[in-house]
């Protein structure tokens, strides 16, 4: 009887084992790990990018091969030391599979080393410092937004090529600012551009720009060439129009400080700005007009190149996953089928650039008009194919 009972006891032991594994099967989830700001000066930019690729995975009904599409949220508040420490929680204690961020240059230097070394496939849906394409590039880093110097270069060429001779330079004090701004002066100065004067304003805590804005018009410089997103973004836009800066030199830079998301609030200041992006709202293809209707239907307002990049970010997920047949757990693998995959995307065709892990892509050079709808990019020039020069790296 005793026997009889120790047989039955295993039997259920048995069926309960094997049913379970199956239900964690059928149930099997794919962990997609979030490091991005939904706190601080680059809250809206992350929310957007989120916003765009939860929207890809809507589409595939939240679903890949067979895997429960699984987002852990980790908030960078845009801060180096705190993002890492989030990295390592997402890393070590969520396990996730894949990690989509950040939005800050600095954030993104700063939680490098951990994704490489525990081999963690990272997508850059934002930050643009070179390096991470560069000399600490790594198979497990594929940047589908851009480079610091690949959005600048061309405009220091473009805007020497169109009547400045000179130019004053503002950024932010941080890894970012620091890299557009040289991005820019090299190709400018190349094309005989000379630069007056440079100034980097503190970094999440500037709101006055008014010592800035002065020494800017008083160097008397044909142009001022700035890179500023988020808060300070409209912040700068609407306090240099307050100014009347624009009234004695043209108000030029990286065209995020005009972007789609912030111009509802800068509304007539921004006209008149020249900037270069990866993205214009105008392209007249059907995977953007779709792209758009989709994002206005779902979140009730016009994407931005932020929403593009996260968007695109899903995308290439879904794609690499499917490309491996559902098998995700051989890291290796999974970051080999991520940066060799192409999608066409709202931009256009993706490509990654097999040397660097970076998105080769179109450059738009805009200038911002008034539109029938309020303020718009109007674009004046499109420099094809730009690569992210990658230097030191040998992928
Ligand atoms: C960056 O830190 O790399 C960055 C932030 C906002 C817009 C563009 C670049």
């Amino acid at each position: 009887m005793k026997i009889k009972n120790i047989i039955i006891k295993l039997c259920l032991i048995l069926v309960f084992t094997f049913s379970s594994t199956s239900i964690v099967y059928s149930k099997d989830v794919i962990k997609i790990g979030t490091l991005l700001p939904y706190s601080g000066v680059y809250t809206v930019l992350g929310e957007e990018i989120t916003n765009a690729m939860i929207l890809a995975f809507d589409e595939v009904n939240n679903s890949i091969n067979g895997h429960i599409i699984e987002l852990i949220k980790g908030d960078t508040e845009v801060k180096p030391n705190i993002a890492l420490q989030k990295a390592r929680k997402l890393i070590s204690s969520d396990k996730v599979d894949i990690l989509v961020g950040p939005v800050s240059s600095s954030v993104a230097l700063a939680i490098r080393d951990i994704v490489v070394q525990s081999k963690t496939p990272l997508i850059i849906p934002n930050a643009g410092a070179n390096v991470l394409t560069g000399k600490k590039c790594s198979k497990f880093i594929t940047r589908i937004s851009f480079s610091n110097y690949q959005i600048n270069a061309p405009m220091g060429t473009w805007l020497a090529e169109h009547g400045i001779k000179s130019a004053f330079l503002l950024a932010p004090d941080y890894a970012a600012g620091k890299e557009m701004m040289a991005a820019f002066k090299i190709t400018f100065e190349e094309a005989g551009g000379k630069i007056l004067g440079e100034e980097y304003t503190p970094f999440r805590k500037t709101k006055d720009f008014g010592p800035y804005l002065a020494r800017v018009k008083s160097s008397g410089a044909d142009a001022v060439y700035v890179f500023y997103a988020g808060g300070e973004a409209i912040n700068f836009i609407k306090q240099a129009y307050s100014f009347g800066l624009g009234e004695v030199m043209k108000l030029t830079g990286a065209g995020w400080t005009t972007s789609p998301l912030f111009i509802p609030a800068q509304k007539e200041a921004a006209i008149g700005f020249i900037g270069s992006l990866n993205y214009v709202p105008s392209i007249n293809t059907d995977a953007n007009k779709n792209f758009i209707k989709a994002y206005k239907s779902k979140f009730g307002r016009a994407p931005s190149e932020f929403a593009v990049q996260g968007y695109d970010s899903g995308k290439v997920i879904i794609e690499a996953i499917r490309s491996l047949s559902g098998s995700i757990k051989d890291k290796d693998k999974l970051a080999e089928a991520i940066r060799t995959i192409s999608i066409t995307g709202p931009r256009g065709p993706l490509t990654i650039d097999p040397k660097t892990n970076n998105v080769i892509q179109n450059i738009y050079i805009f200038e911002v008009v008034n539109g029938e709808q309020g303020p718009e990019l109007k674009v004046l020039d499109t420099i094809e194919a730009v690569k992210a020069p990658g230097e030191g790296c040998n992928l």
